[in-house]
C-alpha cells in the first residue's frame, strides 16, 4: 500500500480519535453539570404540584426534557464510542502497516489468536495439588476450563484480569473452586486474587440469579422513590441483608444508573423488560410473571 495513503490514513484516524474523546469529555462535563440542577428543580416543581396541580403539566414537561437530554447524550456516546472504536482500528492497522514497512512490528495481530491446543497443553504447569490437569475435584468442580485459560493467557501476574474475566463470562461468577486451580497454577497468590476481584465492580463473588432486575436509582427516579421499591422488592424476594440474590437463585436485584426513560420513573428492568411508574404495591407485580413460570 502506498505509505503517503497509510500515513494520511493513521493522520486522519488520530484526528477522528482526539475530536470523539474531546466530545465525550465535554459530554461527561456537561451531565456531571446537569444533574444536580435538574434534580433540584424537578424537587422543587414536585412540591409546588403537590401545593397545586395546575404545575403538573410544568413537572412533566421538565421530566421530558430531561429525558430527551439524557437520551440524546446517550445515543451520541454509543455513537462515539463505535467511531471510536473504527478509528482506533484505523490507526492501530495503519501504524503497523508504517512500522512493518520499517522492519518494526507495533501489533502482531497474529499472537492475539489463541495458541493451537498442542502449543497450549506445553505451556501448561503441571498442578500442584496432586491433581491431574484436566480433572474434576472432589466437589465436582472440572478444572479443564480453567486449565486451558492459564495455558492460554500465561502463568504470571499480569494474567489475573483476562482469566478472572474468562471465568466471570463463564460461570456468571468466581466459584471458589476455580480461583483455587487459578492459585495452584500460577504465580498470583489468593490475596492478589482477592484485592483483583473486590476493586472491580464486573466481578462477582457468589452465584447470580436466573434473571437480573435493575432498579433504576437515576436523578428522575430517586426522587420519584426508587429505593422505597428496592426495599419494597428485596423484602418480597426475602433478599437477605448484605447479599443482592434470593434464596432460590431467581433474581438478582442491582440498583443502576439512569436507563434513559425517566418520564416512566420510577422504572426497572427484569433482564431486557422495562417497567414505569412503580410504586412500592405494583413493583412485584413485574417479577409475578417470571414467578410463576418458573418450576417450584
Ligand atoms: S432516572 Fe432516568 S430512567 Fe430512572
Amino acid at each position: 500500500m502506498n505509505p503517503t495513503r497509510v500515513r494520511r490514513a493513521a493522520r486522519i484516524s488520530g484526528g477522528i480519535i482526539a475530536l470523539c474523546t474531546a466530545i465525550l469529555a465535554v459530554d461527561w462535563a456537561v451531565a456531571t453539570y446537569r444533574e444536580p440542577r435538574d434534580e433540584s428543580i424537578v424537587k422543587h416543581l414536585q412540591e409546588e404540584v403537590r401545593e397545586d396541580p395546575e404545575f403538573a403539566p410544568k413537572l412533566e414537561a421538565e421530566n421530558d426534557r430531561i429525558t430527551a437530554a439524557r437520551l440524546g447524550r446517550r445515543q451520541r456516546g454509543q455513537a462515539i464510542a463505535w467511531i471510536l472504536l473504527a478509528a482506533a482500528a484505523l490507526f492501530l492497522t495503519a501504524v503497523n502497516h508504517l512500522r512493518a514497512a520499517r522492519g518494526l512490528r507495533f501489533v502482531d495481530l497474529d499472537t492475539l489468536k489463541a495458541p493451537p491446543a498442542a502449543q497450549r497443553r506445553k505451556r501448561m504447569k503441571p498442578a500442584t495439588n496432586g491433581a491431574s490437569a484436566g480433572a474434576s475435584t472432589e466437589a465436582g468442580f472440572d478444572t479443564r476450563f480453567v486449565d486451558e485459560l492459564v495455558a492460554l493467557h500465561g502463568r504470571a501476574k499480569e494474567a489475573a484480569i483476562p482469566i478472572l474475566q474468562a471465568i466471570q463470562t463463564h460461570y456468571r461468577h468466581l466459584p471458589d473452586e476455580a480461583l483455587r486451580r487459578v492459585c495452584d497454577l500460577t504465580d498470583i497468590t489468593p490475596a492478589e486474587i482477592s484485592g483483583t476481584s473486590t476493586f472491580y465492580g464486573q466481578f462477582r463473588r457468589s452465584p447470580v440469579g436466573k434473571h437480573i432486575v435493575r432498579v433504576c436509582h437515576g436523578t428522575a427516579c430517586h426522587v420519584a422513590g426508587a429505593r422505597q421499591i428496592s426495599d419494597e422488592l428485596r423484602r418480597h424476594l426475602q433478599i437477605p441483608e448484605g447479599a443482592d440474590t434470593d434464596p432460590k437463585r431467581l433474581f438478582t436485584l442491582e440498583e443502576v444508573a439512569c436507563l434513559g426513560c425517566c418520564s416512566l420513573a420510577p422504572v426497572l428492568m427484569v433482564d431486557e423488560h422495562t417497567a414505569g411508574r412503580l410504586t412500592p404495591s405494583t413493583a412485584p407485580s413485574a417479577l409475578e410473571d417470571l414467578e410463576q413460570r418458573e418450576p417450584a
